[in-house]
C-alpha cells in the first residue's frame, strides 16, 4: 500500500468513510484514526499499531454537543472542565452510550472523549458523520509522533494517508481525567497542567502510578520508549570515558564534554512549554545516532514539567 502525505481533508474523509485508518494531526501528538462506530475500522487501528486489545482508545469529536451523543450522566465538574478546556489537550472518561463499540473501550463502561485543538482535524471531524477513534500513531510502546514524517517513518505501507498538519504544538499526549463521585482524578499527566485543572475544579487526585489497574490509562510502567537504553537523572555525573558514547537530553543547557551532535537542549530559555514540544523528537533523534545509551536530565517538576518527567520516567523503565 502506498502512503500519501497531504493536506486534503476531502481525501482524508473518503478514506475514513471506506473504513480505512489514516494519520491525523492534533495539537498534542499525531493520531492513527478510524471510524469509532465501525468495528472493522477499529480492529485495523489495533493491528496497524500492534496494540493489545486491553488498551482502550480515545474517541475524538468536534463539539460538546457531539460529546453528549457518546456519553451519559456527566457530572457537573466534568462539564465545567470540558467547557473550560475543550477543544484542547484534555481527555475525559465518562459513562458511555451503547453506540460506542466494546472494542473501543476494551469492555469498560466508560469512554474516553476528547476534542482536539487542531484546525485541519476539527474541519475534518465536522465533515464526518461519525467520531474518530485514535491512539497515538506509533507502534505500541514506542515514542508518540509529533510530525507527519515520524508517522510515515514507522507506518508507511500500512496506512493510505497521513493528513499533514505541521509539527504538533504541545508535544505530549492529552491529560486524562476521570471522575469518582464528582471528584476529578487524573489518570495520565499530559498537555494540560494539573494547576490549570485545579483552577476550575479544585483539588484533584493524581493516580498515575499503578500499572495493572485497567482504569489507569495506558500507564504501563514502560512506555513511550526509544530503542536505546535511557537513564533519567537529576544531576549529570559520568566518567570521561563515557562522554563520547552517550546521548544527552538536557533541560536548559548543554553538558560540558559531550559532543554537540550527541546532545539536545529541550529549551535554552527554560520554558517547559517549549521543552514539551521538543521532547519526543529529541528522543527519536538520539535513538537514531550511534550513541550507546541516552541520559536525560529531569526538568522542574511543575506545570508541564510533570508530564515531561513522567514520559522520561516511563522511557527509562
Ligand atoms: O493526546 C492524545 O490523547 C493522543 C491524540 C492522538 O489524541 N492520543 C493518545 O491515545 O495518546 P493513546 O491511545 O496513545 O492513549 C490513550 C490512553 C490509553 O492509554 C488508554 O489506556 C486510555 O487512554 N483510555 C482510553 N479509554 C479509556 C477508558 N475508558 N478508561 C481508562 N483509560 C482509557
Ligand atoms: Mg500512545
Amino acid at each position: 500500500m502506498e502512503t500519501i502525505i497531504g493536506t486534503d481533508i476531502n481525501l482524508a474523509q473518503q478514506f475514513l468513510e471506506q473504513g480505512n485508518v489514516i494519520g491525523i494531526p492534533t495539537e498534542t501528538v499525531y493520531g492513527l484514526a478510524g471510524n469509532a462506530l465501525n468495528e472493522e475500522a477499529v480492529l485495523k487501528i489495533f493491528s496497524v499499531k500492534n496494540r493489545p486489545y486491553f488498551d482502550p482508545l480515545i474517541v475524538h469529536t468536534h463539539s460538546l454537543d457531539e460529546v453528549t451523543k457518546y456519553t451519559q450522566q456527566v457530572p457537573q465538574r466534568a462539564l465545567d472542565l470540558m467547557e473550560a478546556f475543550m477543544p484542547g489537550p484534555l481527555t475525559v472518561l465518562l459513562p458511555r452510550q451503547s453506540c460506542i463499540p466494546d472494542l473501543v473501550t476494551s469492555g469498560l463502561e466508560t469512554v474516553a472523549v476528547r476534542i482536539p485543538n487542531h484546525p485541519l482535524t476539527l474541519s475534518l471531524l465536522k465533515q464526518l458523520a461519525f467520531p474518530l477513534a485514535a491512539p497515538s500513531a506509533n507502534p505500541f510502546g514506542y515514542i508518540s509522533p509529533t510530525t507527519s514524517y515520524h508517522v510515515y517513518d514507522q507506518l508507511h505501507g500500512r496506512i493510505p494517508y497521513i493528513l499533514e498538519g505541521g509539527a504538533t504544538e504541545i508535544g505530549v499526549e492529552s491529560t486524562i481525567v476521570g471522575f469518582e463521585n464528582n471528584q476529578a482524578v487524573v489518570y495520565r499527566l499530559g498537555g494540560l497542567a494539573i494547576e490549570e485543572i485545579e483552577r476550575v475544579v479544585g483539588k484533584v487526585l493524581v493516580q498515575t502510578n499503578t500499572s495493572s489497574d485497567p482504569k489507569s490509562p495506558g500507564m504501563l510502567k514502560s512506555h513511550y520508549a526509544p530503542r536505546k537504553r535511557l537513564v533519567l537523572t537529576d544531576a549529570f555525573d559520568i566518567t570521561d570515558d563515557e562522554l563520547s558514547r552517550v546521548g544527552v537530553i538536557a533541560w536548559d543547557k548543554k553538558v560540558l564534554g559531550v559532543p554537540d551532535h550527541h546532545q539536545i537542549v529541550l529549551s535554552e530559555k527554560g520554558s517547559l512549554k517549549e521543552a514539551a514540544k521538543h521532547l519526543f523528537a529529541a528522543m527519536r533523534t538520539l535513538d537514531e545516532t550511534d550513541v550507546d545509551y541516552i541520559i536525560a536530565v529531569r526538568v522542574p517538576d511543575v506545570g508541564l514539567g510533570r508530564a515531561i518527567n513522567d514520559r522520561l520516567k516511563r522511557a527509562a523503565a
